[in-house]
């Protein structure tokens, strides 16, 4: 069988660390991997050649692959665009289409970078968090929403901006599901995290998830305020197993989350629909102010890859093949800016893509 892969690198830093993980993906082709790759334009990239971030052609390619590798969007010279122009429809737009609704945001500290922390190592060693963040729903999609006459109070008669918090109880029960399952496999506990003490939506979503707990008596489920989560991933973040969250919260923790792990750069993604068809991608940016310059950690896109080969193609080994070369890289090779240190050496975007080769090869 081959594995049809889409390639839509997007903008800024996107092209330069897709580029690293599909050479990583074409180093397995030797011993055996049957894969393919077709690239097109997303974000900035595609309203810049065709005046829409998402163009139908994108879409129809994503839809007609096995899997879809994503870069990332965003370019702040086109933020003046009106909204559903702007480059970060283009992922809303992707994830919504594909129905993936569950995003795996896995925070693991690698031995060999707990040093690179910006928390103590005894802090951050061992640490290994599963954030399973719902993708398509909340304040991010919900409507209405808009800018709009303020309709009462001192401010009645100016001009108010406005969206909208929801959940359907379908759509916290399936990520629920999916959170327990993944919990089931790993340590048994999940934190679910919400603001139930003032918001309506998060405390219909604490009580659904623990209606949903019920199914999963092994499981331990414990909830928490998410500003106490926040303050918790950086007090004691080893205290947590899975975390399971919405949409908006979940965007905001796991970048919390991923500084504990040494850098934004190091933390790959894996948005799922329901039967595993999966888009893989960093959790960070276009990074426009590192762009071009061959800066870039291309990790977290090549442990992207890793994760799809994992879920999506069901392939464990030549998964734990890339995170081998990943942990062989950071303990002897050179090493991005954003994770350099005293006594290694300094290398570039292309260069750890070509560490991480030298590290398969010597498997
Ligand atoms: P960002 O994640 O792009 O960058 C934040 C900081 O982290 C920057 O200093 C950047 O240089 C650094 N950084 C990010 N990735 C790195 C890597 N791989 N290696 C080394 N350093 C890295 O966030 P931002 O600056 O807030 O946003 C920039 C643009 O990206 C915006 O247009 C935003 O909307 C967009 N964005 C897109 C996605 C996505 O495509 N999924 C995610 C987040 C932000
Ligand atoms: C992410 C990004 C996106 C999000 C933006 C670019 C729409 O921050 O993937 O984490 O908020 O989901
Ligand atoms: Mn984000």
């Amino acid at each position: 069988m081959t594995y049809k892969i889409a390639v839509l690198p997007g903008d800024g830093i996107g092209p330069e660390i897709t580029a690293q993980a599909v050479r990583v993906l074409e180093a397995l082709r030797s011993d055996g991997l049957n894969i393919e790759f077709e690239q097109a334009l997303i974000g900035g990239a595609a309203y810049r050649a065709h005046g829409e971030p998402l163009p139908e052609s994108t879409l129809a390619l994503a839809k007609a692959s096995d899997a879809v590798l994503f870069g990332s969007v965003g370019d702040f010279s086109l933020d003046t665009l009106p909204r559903h122009l702007r480059p970060e429809q283009a992922i809303l737009g992707i994830r919504k289409a594909l129905n993936l609704f569950a995003n795996f945001r896995p925070a693991v500290v690698y031995p060999e970078l707990a040093d690179a922390s910006s928390m103590r190592p005894e802090v951050v060693a061992g640490m290994d968090i599963l954030i399973v963040r719902e993708l398509t729903g909340d304040i991010y999609f919900g409507q209405p929403r808009g800018v709009r006459e303020c309709p009462d109070g001192p401010f009645k008669g100016q001009r108010e901006g406005f969206d909208t918090m929801r959940y359907a109880e379908g759509e916290v029960r399936r990520i629920a599901h999916v959170a327990f399952q993944a919990a089931q496999k790993r340590g048994k506990k999940l934190c679910s995290v919400d603001k139930a003490n003032v918001l309506e939506t998060t405390q219909f979503w604490r009580d659904v998830v623990t209606d949903v707990a019920k199914e999963y008596p092994e499981v331990a489920l414990s909830h928490m305020y998410v500003d106490n989560c926040a303050m918790q991933l950086l007090k004691d973040p080893k205290q947590f197993d899975v975390i399971v969250t919405g949409n908006l919260f979940g965007d905001i923790l796991s970048d919390e989350a991923s500084m504990l792990t040494g850098s934004i750069g190091m933390l790959p993604s894996a948005s799922l629909n329901e039967s595993n068809f999966g888009l893989y991608e960093p959790i960070h940016g276009s990074a426009p102010d590192i762009a071009g310059k061959d800066l870039a950690n291309p990790m977290a896109t090549v442990l992207s890859a890793a994760m799809m080969l994992r879920y999506t193609f069901g392939l464990e080994e030549y998964a734990a093949r890339i995170e081998r070369a990943v942990q062989a890289v950071l303990a002897n090779g050179p090493r991005t800016g954003d994770i350099w240190r005293e006594g290694k050496e300094r290398t570039g975007t292309s260069g750890m893509g070509g560490a991480l080769l030298k590290a398969l090869a010597a498997q």
